[in-house]
């Protein structure tokens, strides 16, 4: 039976985080050097989770601010001693302050990307940098395909199965063009993670609202899906592996 009110809402718990999802912070090794931060640069990162690789950008040299939409992920990060913001990647309030906007694996839970590059472009100097890496178009498709059948034979909201937005590299460089900005590169990459915690736990952690709409089924749905994605995820070592999709870009304002 559905839940009449499932939760909707993405939402985020930095202590599950830490444990089951630690490598979205350890697989930003190439948006960091495409980021080529300066010393003493002022850095915006936008969507910065529990601020562990904010942490990273402030101790090489950065002056940097984070902002998060998320409560507990701000908590966590200001336990680090960091300078941040709770504050919706929707709405940025800030005007011509920043050298560079950085963003890792956060642009896609902003279903509303133009009102992003509104605030990102305000909050640039002129000549400032956007430099960003997030899902691209294709992403996670298996997964989210898993979902939807399970919708399918199950009745419920398909739509809950894959909320973001993964654009195409020309999609999203015509939008980065549309805000003033000039797109240095722009690529799509394929990026198999492995997931040490398992299938069960990434969907948990990453979609919760889609099984939260099954109410007391939710444990038995979680078990349908990871049956579907076992045959093609699941390695004869029981290895789990993620389908991720990597949209990486680097665009400028004029100076
Ligand atoms: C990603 O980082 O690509 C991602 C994370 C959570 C859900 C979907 C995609």
């Amino acid at each position: 039976m559905r839940s009449s009110e499932p939760a909707r809402q993405q939402t985020w718990s930095s202590d599950s985080y830490d444990r089951h999802a630690r490598f979205v912070s350890e697989l930003a090794g190439a948006v960091v050097e495409w980021l080529d931060l300066k010393p003493g640069e002022r850095l915006l990162d936008l969507g910065c989770g529990d601020g562990a690789l904010t942490e990273a950008l402030a101790a090489a040299g950065g002056i940097v601010t984070g902002v998060d939409a998320s409560e507990d992920f701000i908590a966590a990060a200001r336990k680090r001693g960091l300078n941040v913001q709770l504050a919706d990647g929707q709405a940025l309030a800030y005007e011509a302050e920043f050298d560079a906007v950085f963003s890792n694996a956060a642009l896609h839970w902003m279903t509303e990307p133009d009102k992003v590059l509104d605030g990102v472009a305000r909050a640039l100097r002129p000549g400032g940098r956007f430099v960003g890496e997030f899902g691209g178009h294709g992403n996670v498709a298996a997964i989210v395909t898993a979902m939807r059948a399970t919708a399918q034979r199950r009745g419920g909201e398909a739509d809950l199965a894959g909320p973001w937005f993964f654009p195409s590299p020309e999609v999203y460089a015509r939008m980065l063009d549309g805000h003033g900005f000039e797109v240095r590169r722009i690529g799509l990459f394929p990026r198999p993670t492995p997931l040490k915690s398992g299938m069960r736990e990434w969907l948990k952690v990453f979609r919760h609202p889609f099984f939260a709409q099954y109410g007391a089924e939710e444990d038995s749905v979680l078990d349908e899906v990871v049956a579907l994605l076992k045959p093609v995820l699941c390695d004869a070592d029981g290895h789990w592996t993620a389908d991720y999709v990597r949209l990486r870009f680097e665009a400028v304002l004029p100076g």
